[in-house]
């Protein structure tokens, strides 16, 4: 397998810009595709502000191995923030991820939509790359037989948001080969990731733990237990988690939960993992969280009209 030193990423939502972020910041040529024009626009701005609050912050000062004084630690800064820039290329053609050694799929969260990109990939990767999904819940083994190199098909799901977060679980499908694996797992380490291995079953291993525990938030909200502030207030502070479910539902995108829940509920039924009616309710109003301004919490601001929300929420 060729050494990767050209990676592709597919849908700049939130994922997306972060593993472009975390490529272009490791050393690595990177096109980042979108079919919005906009969110690559954003994309940008996003990963330029970010790669910024982590120089000054000294994070990439780390990959450098170097004790620096002031004025080499600004020289380094503008260096690393503008390397990382110009070997980040937008695009919205797919045939530009020609040159890709891996391409890492982070679109919408569905398995029609996500088959039929993995298909259009096959078609236009070089024969060696590797196609990795970012998906939270999907089968790989099912996008792999949209392909005709199911042995280089594999789970690469990193967590939110990607430049911060530990984790990257990899998932290796019916047929993904050990040279892709390790491939893999070795690119993931590249960016200073921890790594852990799954099985390919619906939810894998932290989606199959952590979702269910976001519904049963959503049962709790909608049956009355609790306020949404004393739910997340509760396991925050009782289960020294960062943040509430709730919080957390909001920072993932309400869509993203649903989805997964629906995987879950599909692929290992059991009623259990039946979706929180009132999760469904949030998601067909369009609060899909943070990247809405509006989920649980309503995170827009106070010049804009507020919403009055139902007398039991
Ligand atoms: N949000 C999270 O916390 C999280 C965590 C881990 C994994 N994931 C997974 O990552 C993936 C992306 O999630 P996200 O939160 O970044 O979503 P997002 O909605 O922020 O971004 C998705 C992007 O994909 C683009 N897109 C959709 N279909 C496309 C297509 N066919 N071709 C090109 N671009 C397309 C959209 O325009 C959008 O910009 C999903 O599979 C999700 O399950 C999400």
């Amino acid at each position: 397998m060729a050494e990767i030193k050209c990676v592709g990423v597919v849908g700049a939502g939130q994922m997306g810009s972060g593993i472009a972020q975390l490529a272009a910041t490791n050393g690595l040529d990177v096109w980042l595709l979108d079919a919005d024009r906009d969110a690559l626009s954003r994309a940008t701005g996003a990963i330029s502000s970010s790669i910024n609050r982590f120089v000054s912050k000294g994070h990439v000062l780390r990959l450098l191995h170097d004790p620096l004084e002031t004025l080499e630690f600004i020289f380094i800064f503008f260096e690393v923030r503008d390397d990382a820039m110009r070997r980040l290329r937008l695009t919205s053609n797919l045939q530009d991820l020609c040159s890709a050694d891996i391409i890492v799929e982070a679109i919408v969260e569905s398995e029609d939509v996500k088959k039929k990109l993995f298909k259009d990939l096959d078609g236009i990767a070089k024969s060696s790359a590797i196609l990795a999904s970012n998906t939270s819940s999907i089968s790989i083994t099912r996008l792999a037989s949209a392909t005709k190199r199911p042995s280089q098909v594999i789970g690469m799901h990193f967590m939110n948001p990607p430049p911060i977060m530990k984790l990257v679980e990899i998932i290796r499908g019916a047929d993904t080969s050990e040279e892709t694996f390790v491939a893999t797992k070795a690119l993931a380490e590249r960016f200073g990731k921890t790594t852990v291995c799954s099985q390919d079953y619906a939810g894998f291993i932290v989606n199959r733990i952590l979702m269910p525990m976001i519904n049963e938030a959503f049962h709790t909200l909608y049956t009355g237990v609790a306020t949404k502030e004393d739910i997340d207030s509760g396991m925050k502070h009782g289960t020294n988690q960062p943040m509430g479910p709730l919080e957390l539902a909001d920072l993932i995108g309400l869509d993203v939960c649903l989805s997964v829940m629906k995987v879950l509920h599909e692929g290992l039924g059991d009623s259990k993992y039946a979706p929180c009616p009132l999760l469904v309710q949030y998601v067909d109003a369009g609060r899909l969280g943070r990247k809405r301004g509006i989920g649980v919490y309503d995170y827009r601001k106070a010049t804009q009209k507020p919403i009055t929300p139902s007398p039991r929420l």
